[in-house]
């Protein structure tokens, strides 16, 4: 016996008026159908398979390797959704929970507790009571208080419409009957749909059991039909993702204006300043002050750092860094201990070696830059001559001076000197001075002899 999730994944989501097919659509970077993975895969269910249909191709490459795809070739609604899944679970037995690929903000919990509710009962719902019920099924019951049918929105009527007691779209069934039951769905309704919720009735008409649980907190099923929905459900992750923070350990001066990622890793005694954007698989150690106004994706910053109004993709830094305010690190750095990268400053694809500085408005771009290296404000590695890349390797110990243009391939020895404004495009031996400049001209009386007495009275 075995428990196992589908989640259904193969609408277009109409109501969102989008290219991108719905569950595709992100909160905090991560598509919805990624968090319901994540939710079954914690509930511990040992096959996951998601049904795919609507811009299959897109969906499925975001899938993770450990999902079974299911084709659903034609969005004729929920009870072909789960029946199209039927040759893939051949000889399986024990119980299948079925997600919505549009409810990502469901808890672990929540499916473990619906799969033992589950237990002995052929169909049971996991049902919510919400403030505004528009939208969603609607839970009918008896006089006894049991389950007599779920109804449609736009099939209700407009007492039915009153219920606050909706289906959220998620279900555990006994596999033993389930796709029999399923081929007796007919799709005679306002949609013409084959509907997943009259297995109620289906059940009730065989007299097998159908039961029930209620969430106890209605915002982990609100399901992300439309924009404004995704909106309200990013906000409700943002808090449940800061406050795990917060009680792990991490300051926020201001949450509502943090955005951490579900995989990003927060060490205890971090701080995030306001506008701080943390996504991908983002680690940052203890002791680190980020933000205002940053943006860290799929990025390592070590200990004690500071990173200041500023952007850092795909890169790693060490600890004990000062980053910012305004710099940019692209794709491919690597930042060794106490490394200063100050003022709009870009760096790309570049090693900067420990306790390098480089303060101010420079391009450093597929460079190796030594340990103790001084690079002086606006210099840039010229490193594309518009055919190909090439790389600057500057020595530990090596001075530039500021606006310095170095012409790659080129190598700056270690402990060298390159005096300021020179345009280095020949290799600079170790410990020599490189300079590259006109020397200065001097014209004694020249602003007399040319603007006339007037202009140099005005000038005083
Ligand atoms: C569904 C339920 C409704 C419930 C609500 C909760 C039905 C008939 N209705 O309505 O009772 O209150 O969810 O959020 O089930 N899908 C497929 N293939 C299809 C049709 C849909 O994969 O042929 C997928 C969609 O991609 C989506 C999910 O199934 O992930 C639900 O479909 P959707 O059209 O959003 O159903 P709702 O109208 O929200
Ligand atoms: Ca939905």
């Amino acid at each position: 016996m075995s428990n196992l999730a589908l989640i259904m994944a193969a609408g277009q989501g109409t109501r969102m008026k989008s290219e991108t097919p719905k569950v595709l659509h992100k909160i905090l970077d991560v598509p919805l159908v990624r968090y319901v993975i994540s939710a079954a895969q914690a509930a511990g269910c040992e096959r996951t398979l998601v049904v795919t249909g609507h811009q299959r191709e897109a969906v499925e490459a975001t899938l993770p390797d450990s999902v079974e795809i299911v084709h659903q070739p034609e969005r004729i609604g929920t009870a072909n959704t789960v029946l199209v899944a039927e040759e893939a679970l051949r000889g399986a037995e024990g119980k299948l929970v079925v997600l919505s690929g549009d409810v990502p903000l469901l808890r672990p919990e929540t499916i473990t507790a619906l799969m033992e509710a589950c237990n002995g009962v052929a169909t049971c719902v996991l049902t919510a009571h919400v403030d505004d019920p528009t939208g969603y099924g609607r839970i009918l019951r008896n006089e006894y208080g049991a389950i007599s049918g779920i109804v449609e929105e736009k099939d209700a009527t407009d007492e039915q419409r009153l219920i606050t007691e909706i289906n959220t779209g998620i279900y555990c069934f006994e596999l033993e009957g389930l796709f029999d039951r399923l081929r007796k769905i007919g799709n005679d309704n306002v949609q013409q749909e084959y509907y997943l919720t009259d297995i109620v009735q289906v059940c009730l008409d065989e007299e097998a059991s159908v039961g029930s649980i209620t969430v106890s907190d209605a915002s982990e099923t609100l399901g992300v039909n439309s924009r404004v929905q995704l909106a309200a459900a990013t906000s409700v992750m943002q808090r449940r993702i800061n406050e795990a923070w917060m009680m792990a350990g991490v300051t926020m001066t201001a949450p509502d204006l943090c955005w951490i990622a579900p995989d990003v890793t927060l060490e205890p005694d971090t701080m995030l300043l306001p506008m701080t954007f943390l996504s991908g698989a983002t680690t940052i150690a203890s002791g680190s002050v980020i933000g205002p106004d940053t943006r860290i994706v799929d990025s390592s910053i070590g200990a004690d750092s500071l990173v200041d109004s500023s952007i850092v993709l795909s890169s790693q830094v060490g600890p004990h860094a000062n980053l910012g305010p305004r710099a940019y690190l692209r794709p491919g750095c690597v930042l060794d201990s106490n490394v200063k990268i100050g003022t709009s400053v870009e760096l790309k694809g570049t090693h900067v070696g420990e306790g390098s500085k480089i303060p101010h408005l420079s391009y450093i771009g597929d460079a190796e830059v030594g340990a103790g290296v001084n690079i002086g404000a606006a210099s840039v590695t010229c490193n594309y001559d518009g055919e190909k890349k090439s790389r600057t390797v500057i020595g530990d110990g090596a001075f530039i001076g500021s606006d310095t243009m170095l012409v790659a391939p080129v190598t700056v020895g270690a402990h060298s000197v390159v005096g300021a404004a020179s345009a280095i495009t020949k290799d600079v031996p170790e410990g020599a001075l490189a300079v590259e400049r006109n020397d200065q001209t001097i014209v004694e009386g020249w602003v007399e002899r040319h603007r006339g007495d007037s202009a140099r009275k005005e000038a005083r």
